[in-house]
């Protein structure tokens, strides 16, 4: 990536959840780029390895994995693929995430707030509980969740969203405290409006008006690009982070202040 900071991560193996698509394969394709081996990891079997295909092209190391992280025993075997595969376990990107409705909440059915918060918020929980074993064995690592926005501010719409990403930005602050001391760092980003499938998909159902208001609402003018985010997910995971544990980190341009 141009006028991107210099990281070296050769040697050193990065998990990425949702890797197959949007922000994920961005950050794969960066951590990959960084000199590190990656394990795209996604529910979508054919979007994973068309990310390893791209970061082979350019010369990297990466396989792919197919999981629902929703689910202790995918998660699991997740973890262990990829220290059988790499040899160990140093960065985590826990990702994969849906949006599925702009539904309030009298409206919002049990079975989707079930789907939004296993997919969401369970999800890290068991990231987290399947990673870290595999970090400590390596002597450290760094993990980076990913919250929202929506959790400076709620969100009218799609409460089991914004639900789980508060609860993701809880697991975060007990992780990174509780392993601080064994040289793990788990942050949260919590990014605006992205340029990813999300935002694609969005595009079906909401107006043309809301859809302006999405594009543009952020400080900046603009939708925040998926790379934008990798840049900010590696930065995390090196060493120059080193003071950053336990922390939610707005990346929307200022948009939470506003
Ligand atoms: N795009 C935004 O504006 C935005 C803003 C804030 C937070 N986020 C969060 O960023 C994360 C990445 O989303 P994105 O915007 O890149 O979306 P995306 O839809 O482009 O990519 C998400 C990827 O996760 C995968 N995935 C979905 N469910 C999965 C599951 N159960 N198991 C494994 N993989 C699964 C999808 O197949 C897809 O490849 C999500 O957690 C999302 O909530 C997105």
């Amino acid at each position: 990536m141009t006028g991107a900071v210099r990281i070296d991560f050769t040697g050193r193996v990065a998990l990425v959840t949702g890797g197959g698509y949007g922000m994920g394969r961005a950050s794969a394709l960066r951590f990959a780029e960084c000199g590190a081996a990656v394990v795209v990891a996604d529910i979508d079997q054919s979007k994973a390895a068309e990310t390893v295909e791209l970061i082979r092209e350019a010369g990297g190391k990466a396989e792919s994995v197919h999981v629902d992280v929703g689910y202790a025993e995918g998660v699991r075997e997740m973890v262990d693929f990829t220290v059988a595969t790499f040899g160990g376990l140093d960065y985590a990107h826990n990702n994969a995430g849906i949006v599925e409705t702009m539904d309030l909440v009298v409206d919002y059915s049990e079975d989707l707030w079930e789907r939004v918060l296993r997919t969401n918020l369970t999800s890290v929980f068991l990231c987290l509980k399947y990673e870290i074993p595999r970090m400590l064995e390596r002597g450290g690592g760094a993990i980076v969740n990913v919250a929202s926005e929506s959790t400076y501010k709620g969100n009218v719409a799609d409460i089991g969203y914004t639900a789980s990403k508060h609860g993701v930005v809880g697991l975060t602050a007990s992780a990174g405290l509780a392993y601080a001391k064994h040289n793990i760092r788990v942050n949260a980003i919590a990014p605006g409006n992205v340029d990813t499938g999300i935002i694609e998909r969005a595009r079906q159902y909401l107006t043309p008006r809301q859809i302006r208001h999405l594009e543009t609402v952020q400080p900046v003018g603009r939708l925040i690009r998926p790379e934008e985010i990798a840049e900010l997910v590696v930065w995390l995971c090196s060493d120059a982070a080193a003071l950053l544990n336990a922390a939610k980190i707005a990346a929307d341009t200022g948009w939470h202040v506003a």
